[in-house]
Order: C-alpha cells, then sequence, then structure tokens
C-alpha cells in the first residue's frame, strides 16, 4: 500500500465510487497502565494513529513526528498482538538493526539504542490493514518538552 493509501483512493475517486473511510480498532497499552482504543483509518501507520492518544507515540524528536528518511529507529513499540497489522519490512529490521548498533544517522553519531526483542516493531513502519490490534507504548511525546517559558523571561 502506497503511503496513507494514496493510490487507492486516487483509483476510488477515479471510478467514481464512493468514498468510503474503512476504520480499524487497535489498542494502545499506555506508559501510566491504562488502554485506550484507536479506530484508525485503514493503511495509517501506529504512529500516524497515536494521534488520537493524549499524546503521540515518541519518536525522540524535539518536536515530536517521523524522521524524514525512515532510519532513526527511535518511533518503538512493542506489538502484543500483530492482527490486522502489516508484517515487518527488510528495511524496518534493518533501521531496528542500525539503531541498536548505534549506527550515524542523518550524518550524526549515536550511542547505540537499547536491545531489540521479537515484538520490537517502528510505529512509523507499522501499518494498520485490519482489526485486532495490540501494541505496547514505550514512551509518549511530552508536549511540555516543547512549552515556552510561560514567564515569558
Ligand atoms: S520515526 Fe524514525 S524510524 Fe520511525
Amino acid at each position: 500500500m502506497s503511503r496513507f493509501g494514496i493510490r487507492k483512493r486516487l483509483k476510488k475517486m477515479l471510478d467514481g465510487g464512493p468514498q468510503e473511510i474503512v476504520r480499524h480498532a487497535v489498542v494502545y497499552n499506555l506508559p501510566d497502565g491504562t488502554s485506550q482504543v484507536v479506530r484508525a483509518e485503514e493503511g495509517y501507520n501506529l504512529l500516524m494513529a497515536s494521534q488520537d492518544l493524549p499524546s503521540p507515540i515518541s519518536t525522540g524528536r524535539r518536536a515530536g513526528g517521523p524522521c524524514p528518511d525512515g532510519g532513526c529507529g527511535l518511533c518503538r513499540v512493542e506489538v502484543v498482538d500483530g492482527t490486522g497489522l502489516s508484517t515487518k519490512t527488510h528495511r524496518e529490521q534493518s533501521t531496528i538493526d542500525a539503531h541498536v548498533a548505534g549506527e550515524p544517522h542523518e550524518g550524526r553519531d549515536r550511542e547505540p539504542g537499547p536491545p531489540a526483542n521479537d515484538l520490537t516493531r517502528l510505529s512509523c513502519y507499522c501499518r494498520i490493514n485490519g482489526p485486532g490490534g495490540v501494541v505496547r507504548v514505550l514512551e509518549l511525546f511530552d508536549y511540555s518538552s516543547i512549552a515556552g517559558d510561560p514567564d515569558g523571561t
């Protein structure tokens, strides 16, 4: 599927069919021990769908959001139940391995990342193709990290 399912949507539009949006339930187990169900549009990835959480999945970037090249490996989650989710691609696994090994990214050196396991996925790669996914979020984006100085000093 193309990014955001654009190819599929364009084909539907050109075919003159109705613009039916299909959504699937995904359970996010949050770091505070609570769970939240997100009804995400088919084809969205876990990171995009996490915008419906109190804060989205952390990608380790100062302003949040995905890295431009899909190479940072910082948007990790653990997939508890992969039903309805895309399978891991070779590129996704390579990105995880490069992060764990501490290989340079965006022209900068970096520390080795934490070890990965069989459940480790990158939320910006993992697409929602059907219902039934359950994921454990390791870290949410911290909105206070981008808040300005409340005193304006
Ligand atoms: S945000 Fe960089 S790999 Fe997902």
